[in-house]
């Protein structure tokens, strides 16, 4: 199915990410990205200066998920693997894409409509605390997924809207000079995709500060998986496992035979809730123990990491000149 396609992953760079960014986003990406020899992953440093003005915070969360994704496996000699800022082709094409881009497709977007919908809820006004970069955060998103002729983005759902956006512009564009000059990209949303929850039971989220934890140390990782939330059940009573919330988590990240013996345990009245957190802690630190050294390597040595980027972007660029050379040629009549 992905053979022959050109997969395109793009990640914001926002705070340190969790078990559930790690299971939901950045594992099934890297796994995805092996399925192509055309897989482009990039940090979308851009997106994130809407939302963060401090350098040093960008500088470090840059960092940071540039690390986690080669510690966890990314491999940049198969997968194009850049900063979004590297390639200034990339604010060309949008500024092109913008003429082809209803303003209503903006107004309709969800992540501004959220914005607007957090300031009625605070009773201020609608604009309150909005940047033009978050109002066309889409067209510069469609530039980034048009850029490249890509055929497929995987997202979470919240993205889907996007990536139909770019779609409806890159159309737009074709349809107007009745030719193909842009590919048009495909959602492809997860199937039964992982919804971690957090050590309180509701979405594992940076927001609500309920995180599992990635590459900290076992001290912290446990500290966090023993206040998983419990009741006061004692360890003979059966339970059904999906009631034990440590289960849930469990379940996204345990084989499944880990999972049948847990929720055998839990049934039988056989395993109490300090035994399911250190299972839990356990299959946590196996999945993470090899990567946090090679986390840690590379945030330590970040120069080696500025080089893959790098070369990235001089892998990047030159499709991304193509599509913008197609572009002003049709555009300009060239
Ligand atoms: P957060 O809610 O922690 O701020 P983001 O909204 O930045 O997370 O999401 C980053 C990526 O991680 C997205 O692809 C999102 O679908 C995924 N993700 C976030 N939280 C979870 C979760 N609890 N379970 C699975 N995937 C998640
Ligand atoms: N908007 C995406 C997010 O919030 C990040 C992103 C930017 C992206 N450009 C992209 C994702 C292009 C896929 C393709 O997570």
């Amino acid at each position: 199915m992905f053979e022959g396609k050109t997969i395109l992953t793009g990640v914001k760079p926002t705070g340190t990410p969790h078990l559930g960014n790690y299971l939901g986003a950045i594992k099934p990406a890297i796994e995805l990205g092996r399925l192509t020899d055309r897989h482009y992953m990039f940090v979308a440093d851009y997106h994130a200066i809407n939302a963060e003005k401090d350098p040093a915070v960008l500088r470090q969360t840059l960092r940071e998920i540039a690390c986690i994704y080669l510690a966890f496996g990314l491999d940049p000699e198969h997968s194009v693997f850049y900063r979004q800022s590297d390639i200034a082709e990339i604010p060309e094409i949008t500024t092109i894409l913008y003429a082809y881009t209803p303003k209503g497709f903006m107004n309709k977007a969800h992540a501004y409509k959220a914005a607007v919908d957090k300031n009625r809820v605070a009773q201020k006004p609608d604009d309150d605390g909005i940047n033009m970069g978050l109002y066309t955060y889409p067209t510069l998103m469609a530039a980034d997924i048009l850029a490249y002729d890509t055929d497929l983005v995987p997202v979470g759902k919240d993205q889907v809207q996007h990536v139909e956006i770019a779609r409806d512009i890159a159309g737009a564009i074709n349809a107007h000079y009745g030719r193909e000059i842009l590919r048009l990209p495909q959602a492809y949303l997860r199937e039964n995709a992982t919804v971690v929850p957090g050590i309180d039971g509701r979405k594992m989220s940076k927001s609500y500060g309920n995180g599992i934890p990635l590459l900290e140390d076992d001290a912290i990782i446990k500290k966090a998986i023993f206040s998983i939330k419990t009741d006061s059940r004692p360890m003979e009573e059966p339970k059904n496992p999906d009631s034990v919330l440590v289960y849930e988590i469990y379940k996204s990240i345990a084989t499944p035979e880990q999972t049948q013996e847990m929720a055998a345990g839990l049934s039988a009245g056989k395993l109490g809730y300090g035994h399911v957190k250190n299972m839990l802690l356990d299959a946590v630190l196996a999945e993470v123990r090899e990567a946090r050294e090679k986390y840690n390597y590379y945030m330590a040595h970040f120069a080696e990491v500025e080089g893959m980027l790098e070369d990235g972007a001089a892998k990047a660029r030159p499709v991304a000149q193509a599509t913008l050379k197609r572009l002003k040629d049709a555009v300009f009549g060239r």
